[in-house]
């Protein structure tokens, strides 16, 4: 299918996609067995339902790290395969280094932007995308190689964050964030954002126009884990989040102040035995 040309600001909002995450490739890839334990039942749910089984050729797109890369290629087993498919470089050579690392010969990896991937038509089996599909300014073209990327009956899940409520962590960063930048407060459903996919029933209607079958989504819940809230933040400040770019226009005291405040805001969710911050997922999961 012919792409359609992005226009200057989908380019340079790519670009500056791919700097931020060129920049935070290495402390989302320190923090992946924390990622890891995050994610681990909605992973697994999300390979189960996109078909990864032994021998399959599985379609990663936004890998990031591989984590979850990981996970498919012990899944498809020395008979199947991996493509690991990134926008950033840096965090590309990660995965690489991690696949090696792990001794997995079945898994690949490639510098690509998702919306325009240019796969040879309907060679995978299966095709996933873990908590990236979000970012993309135009979703539906990265659903569309997706699709396009897949043997007839070959299924496709994404992961993406739900709806503002359901996700308060990220309501409480933003807010704080452009408060202390004196900025005005953001659509949370913008294109490009982490919660652009979380509408009720967007994912699904964005799947069915892309083509794909049997399209549903399953909501679940991921509370994010850890010994306190100063790791969570220890976390948001290692990866490419939107909140960095909003505070990183602020002097040092300032965007001190704002993270202290931060920090503060989420300690309401200590508990007894650390921190849990809520998070709610979709995973869409269709067939093409
Ligand atoms: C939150 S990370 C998730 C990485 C990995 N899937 C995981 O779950 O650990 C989001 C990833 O999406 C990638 N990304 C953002 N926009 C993209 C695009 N247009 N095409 C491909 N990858 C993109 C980023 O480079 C980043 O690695």
């Amino acid at each position: 299918m012919m792409q359609p040309t992005p226009s200057p600001e989908q380019q340079a909002f790519k670009a500056a996609m791919r700097t931020q995450w060129d920049q935070s490739a290495q402390g989302w890839n320190d923090h992946a067995a924390q990622i890891g334990a995050w994610l681990a039942c909605g992973t697994e749910a999300m390979l189960e339902m996109a078909g990864v089984e032994p021998g399959a050729r599985v379609l990663d797109v936004a890998a990031g790290a591989g984590e979850q890369t990981l996970r498919v290629a012990e899944r498809v087993g020395r008979t199947g395969f991996v493509l690991a498919t990134d926008l950033s470089p840096a965090i590309v050579a990660l995965a690489q280094a991690n696949a090696v690392h792990a001794g997995h010969h079945n898994v690949r990896t490639q510098v690509a932007d998702g919306e325009s991937l240019g796969l040879t038509p309907a060679s995978f089996d299966a095709a996933v995308c873990r908590l990236g599909l979000m970012f993309f300014p135009n979703p539906l073209l990265g659903l569309l190689e997706m699709h396009s990327a897949l043997r007839p009956g070959g299924g496709v899940c994404t992961m993406m964050f739900s709806r503002l409520e359901r996700n308060p962590c990220i309501t409480i960063l933003m807010s704080t964030a452009l408060k202390h930048a004196g900025l005005a407060p953001r659509d949370p459903y913008q294109a490009g954002g982490l919660l652009s996919l979380g509408r009720p029933g967007l994912a699904d209607a964005l799947f069915q126009q892309a083509g794909f079958n049997e399209v549903a989504t399953t909501v679940i819940d991921a509370p994010f884990t850890l010994p306190s809230v100063h790791h969570y933040v220890e976390f948001i400040r290692s990866s490419a989040s939107p909140v960095l770019q909003i505070l990183g226009r602020l002097d040092e005291q300032a965007a001190a102040a704002a993270w202290a405040e931060i920090e503060e805001r989420l300690a309401v969710f200590n508990t007894a035995s650390g921190w849990q911050g809520p998070n709610e997922l979709l995973l869409t999961a269709g067939r093409r």
